[in-house]
């Protein structure tokens, strides 16, 4: 029977001081939220359930954007976290498999983590966690690895202050009985809200087993300021630098290479310093991307070398053997195997075919100030320095342009195109006009004095 997840994301997120709902901030390049969806994604769940409020709209569309079957349900007004989950019950009427409690502020929460709560056999289960320093955490009552009851800290005594293990808010239970739970609560309490964390203590009277698993303290990272935001991203890249490195992949300077969400770089990859990776990058193994390159939704092929300095914007395809050097730009384009584009090129919405060489300062002129256009070259062909290709245009295979060309028509296989104006030689009239300038610039200086 596969599980149920209920994200709760109806909070506003005040201290971010933003405009934006607290979970659409960019964490590893993408919504906070999304780190959430994936841990429990993993677990091939059944249903997502998503419970949104302050930007509801926003929050729901980006959920959908991550995984379009998602459930969407409205907490009109913020009165607790066990009031969320009241909301997301009627989502999850007849499915009656285990349903888990997740917040979409905690992105670092790993999918082994839940499937540990998954396995156990109690009637409740709760995430907890020994913190650094507790501060105003939930602190679970227990006997060993059997919660009692969990108490805020508003609520706290405190004796129950001074109990180090935490709540980190996620929850698992049999989805009935969690709907069960969440309709007896009150909202008698410091903070006057419907605490989610109050079912613990109505299972036990019910005589249920509710029990503790438990994670390490960085898994349950919150996030509600800048600064833990910031403190986040760090974690968040740490992590991925570690990941990499142990998945082969060879980097100067880890400290510099910046990674996404979905950053994937295959064995013995070697990533030089300072690289950014934005969403959707593939790095297939033994490509090479050198120092100050920025990439997003691209896919570079083994044996490819990129950079320094050069940039691969969404749709770049690069193919094996693809050189891709400095100063160049490459957009919704695909290179085949063996292309070299060694320097100060644009090559946007093109097909560049197999072993073709481009030149220095060539640029596909894609976009005419209304729509863009495509460029197609084919295999084999030589594109001379500083050729400007006005798509839509074809050069064929084994074709050629002469340098400094505006190449405004087709090009037919294996023919030379030049499209400049010719060169005209003036005997000795360099020299003439030197001296010409210069006793100009004598008779000037000798009026002035
Ligand atoms: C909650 C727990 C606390 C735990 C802490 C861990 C309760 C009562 N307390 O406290 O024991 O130690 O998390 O971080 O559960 N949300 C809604 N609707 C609401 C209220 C909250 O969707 O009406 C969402 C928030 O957007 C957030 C999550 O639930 O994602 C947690 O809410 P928050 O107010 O941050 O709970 P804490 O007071 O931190
Ligand atoms: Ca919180």
């Amino acid at each position: 029977m596969g599980a149920a997840l209920i994200i709760l994301a109806a909070g506003q997120g005040t201290r971010m001081n933003s405009d934006r709902p607290k979970v659409l901030h960019p964490l590893g390049g993408v919504p906070i939220l999304w780190h959430a969806m994936a841990a429990g994604q993993a677990l091939d769940p059944e249903q997502i359930v998503i419970v949104t409020g302050h930007g509801a709209e926003a929050v729901e569309a980006s959920a959908r954007g991550y995984d379009a079957g998602v459930v969407c349900v409205r907490q009109d007004q913020q009165l607790g976290t066990g009031h969320a989950v009241a909301q997301a019950m009627p989502a999850l009427a007849g499915f009656s498999g285990r349903a888990l409690v997740l917040y979409g502020d905690t992105p670092f929460i790993q999918t082994g983590t839940l499937e540990a709560m998954l396995a156990s056999p109690a009637d409740l289960v709760v995430l907890g966690f020994t913190a650094a320093d507790p501060g105003r955490y939930g602190r679970l009552v227990a006997e060993g690895d059997r919660l009692e009851r969990i108490v805020e800290w508003k609520d706290a005594c405190e004796a129950e202050r001074a109990i180090p293990l935490c709540n980190s808010g996620v929850m698992c239970a049999d989805a009935d009985l969690l709907a069960d739970l969440v309709a007896g609560l009150g909202n008698d309490n410091a903070a006057g809200e419907y605490y989610l964390t109050d079912i613990a203590a109505a299972a036990r009277a019910r005589g249920l087993d509710a029990r503790i698993v438990t994670c390490p303290e960085a898994e349950t990272l919150g996030i509600n300021t800048r600064a833990e935001l910031a403190q986040a991203e760090a974690a968040f890249q740490a992590r991925m630098r570690a990941e990499a490195m142990e998945n082969g992949v060879t980097m100067q300077a880890p400290d510099t290479v910046f990674f996404s969400f979905d950053t994937v770089i295959g064995r013995d990859a070697v990533i030089g310093p300072n690289v950014w990776f934005g969403p959707r990058v593939t790095i297939e193994s033994e490509a090479e991307i050198r120092s100050f390159c920025h990439l997003e939704g691209c896919h570079v092929s083994r044996g490819a070398t990129v950079g320094p300095f050069a940039r691969l914007r969404p749709g770049a395809e690069l193919a094996e053997d693809v050189h891709v050097g400095n100063f160049v730009e490459i957009k919704n384009a695909v290179l085949d195997e063996g292309v070299k584009v060694g320097h100060l090129t644009y090559l946007g919405d093109a097909h560049v075919g197999e072993h073709t060489n481009i030149g220095a300062g060539t640029v596909t002129c894609n976009y005419d100030g209304v729509s863009k256009h495509r460029t197609r070259i084919g295999a084999h062909a030589f594109i001379g320095s500083d050729t400007m290709l006005v798509a839509p245009v074809t050069v064929g295979a084994h074709a050629m342009t002469a340098s400094g060309s505006v190449i405004t028509g087709n090009v037919p296989d294996g023919a030379l195109a030049v499209g400049r104006a010719r060169q005209e030689n003036k005997l000795g009239l360099a020299v003439r006009l030197f001296e010409k300038l210069k006793t100009e610039a004598a008779r000037r200086k000798g009026k002035t004095r």
